[in-house]
C-alpha cells in the first residue's frame, strides 16, 4: 500500500477545528478509492507555540517540513499577536521558501447552497482562479521608517518578474485548455500600474500565442470585481497577481455561497518542495472555539491535496461526498443557513459518512 507523509499545521482559531475533519474525509477516501495510506504528522506551530517559544516554528522547522510530500494547513492569526508575527513568520514565507507559485482557488456553486445573487443555478459559478503566490504586491521589499512619529513612512514595492508572470500564466492557460469552455481571463490594473501595462500584459500576449484553442481576454481588476457579482458565470479560468487574486477569491467565495466552502492549493509544480493546502478563509476569531465553523473549505482543500498526491479517484470521492451532503441539505452550518444549529462535527460526520 502506498504511504504518503503529510504534515498538518492546524494553526490558530478555527484552523485546528476544521482541519481534523479534512483529515478524516481524506483518509476515508484514500483508503476506499485508491487503497492509499496517509500518514499524518501534527505540528503545533501556532500563536500558542509562539507564546511559549518566542517563534512560530522551531529553528529547524523549514528543514523538518521538507521531509513531507504535502502540508495541510488550517489558518494562522490571533487577535493577541500581530499578523506581522503569525502570518509573516509562517504562512507567507512558506509560500515563498517552497516556491509554491501557483495558488489555485476554485469557486463552484453547489446544488443546495443558497447563492446571494438572483437566478443562479448550481454550476452557474464554476471558475478556477490562478493566483500568483510568490511575488507581486506581496514581495517583502520595503520598510517602515520612523514608526510612532508623525514622520512615519511605509514603502512596499511590487515586484513582477517575467519568469514569475510567465509561469503563473502558463499554469492558468494549461488549466484552461483542459476545461470544456477553454476560457481564460487575465486580470490587471494596467491602466494605472506599470507592472501590469509594461510586463504582465507583455507576458500574457506572448504566452497566449501558444494556446490558440483557449479564448482569452484581459480585464481590469475593478471591472472584474463588478463582473464577479454581475455575471460570475462568464468566468472560467481567471489569472491574477498576488493581491488581486487574494481579494477576488474572497469575492468568488461569497458569490458561490460562503467562504466556508472555498478551498485552495499552494502548489510547487516541480515537486522540489512540498505543496501546501489550506482553506481560503482565516482563523475566524469571531467564531473560534464555538464549534460552528464550516469544515468544508478545509475538506475540499484536502481534496486538492489528494489530486496533487496522484490520488485522483480519492479526490473526486471527497468532492462527490461534499456535493451530496450539500445537495441533501440535511446538515448545514450557520454560514450556509443562519437558523441552523449544526456543528462543525455534524458536517464532518456527514461528509465522512457520504465518503
Ligand atoms: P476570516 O476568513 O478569518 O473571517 C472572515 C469572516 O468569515 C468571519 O466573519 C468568519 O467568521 C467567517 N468565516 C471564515 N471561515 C469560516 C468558516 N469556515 N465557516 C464559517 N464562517 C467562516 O478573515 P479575517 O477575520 O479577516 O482574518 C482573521 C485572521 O486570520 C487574521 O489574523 C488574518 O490575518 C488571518 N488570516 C489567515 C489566513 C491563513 O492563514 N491562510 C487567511 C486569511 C486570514
Ligand atoms: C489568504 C490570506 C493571506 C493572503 C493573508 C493572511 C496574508 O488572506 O490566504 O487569502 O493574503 O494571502
Ligand atoms: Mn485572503
Amino acid at each position: 500500500m502506498a504511504v504518503h507523509k503529510i504534515a498538518v499545521i492546524g494553526g490558530d482559531g478555527i484552523g485546528p477545528e476544521v482541519i481534523e475533519h479534512a483529515i478524516r474525509a481524506a483518509e476515508a477516501a484514500a483508503r476506499k478509492y485508491d487503497g492509499a495510506e496517509l500518514q499524518w504528522t501534527r505540528l503545533p506551530w501556532s500563536t500558542a507555540y509562539y507564546k511559549q517559544h518566542g517563534r512560530m516554528l522551531p529553528a529547524d522547522g523549514w528543514e523538518q517540513l521538507t521531509a513531507y510530500e504535502a502540508i495541510l494547513f488550517g489558518a494562522v492569526g490571533d487577535p493577541s499577536v500581530p499578523d506581522k508575527v503569525t502570518v509573516h513568520e509562517l504562512l507567507l514565507p512558506m509560500r515563498r521558501k517552497y516556491d509554491q507559485y501557483v495558488n489555485l482557488r476554485p469557486a463552484y456553486l453547489f446544488a443546495g447552497v443558497d447563492c446571494p445573487l438572483k437566478n443562479k443555478k448550481p454550476g452557474d459559478i464554476d471558475m478556477l482562479v490562478y493566483r500568483e503566490n510568490t511575488e507581486g504586491e506581496y514581495a517583502p521589499v520595503g520598510g517602515n521608517l520612523y514608526p510612532g512619529t508623525e514622520n512615519q513612512i511605509a514603502v512596499q514595492t511590487g515586484v513582477f518578474t517575467w519568469k514569475g508572470c510567465e509561469r503563473i500564466l502558463r499554469a492558468a492557460f494549461e488549466a484552461a485548455q483542459k476545461r470544456p469552455r477553454k476560457k481564460l481571463t487575465s486580470i490587471t490594473k494596467s491602466n494605472a500600474q506599470v507592472y501590469g501595462l509594461g510586463l504582465w500584459d507583455d507576458v500574457y500576449n506572448a504566452v497566449r500565442k501558444d494556446y490558440p484553442d483557449v479564448t482569452s481576454n484581459s480585464l481590469l481588476v475593478d471591472a472584474a470585481a463588478m463582473d464577479f457579482v454581475r455575471q460570475p458565470e462568464v468566468f472560467d479560468v481567471v489569472v491574477a497577481s498576488n493581491l488581486f487574486g487574494d481579494i477576488l477569491t474572497d469575492l468568488s467565495a461569497a458569490v458561490a455561497g460562503s467562504i466556508g466552502l472555498a478551498s485552495s492549493a499552494n502548489i510547487n509544480p516541480t515537486k522540489k518542495f512540498p505543496s501546501m493546502f489550506e482553506p481560503v478563509h482565516g482563523s475566524a476569531p469571531d467564531i473560534a472555539g464555538k464549534g460552528i465553523a464550516n469544515p468544508l473549505a478545509a475538506v475540499l482543500s484536502a481534496a486538492l491535496m489528494l489530486d496533487h498526491l496522484g490520488l485522483a479517484k480519492s479526490a473526486q470521492g471527497v468532492r462527490d461526498a461534499v456535493a451530496k451532503v450539500l445537495a441533501e441539505g440535511k446538515v448545514r452550518t450557520r454560514d450556509l443557513d443562519k437558523t441552523s444549529t449544526h456543528t462543525t462535527t455534524d458536517m464532518g460526520d456527514a461528509v465522512v459518512a457520504a465518503v
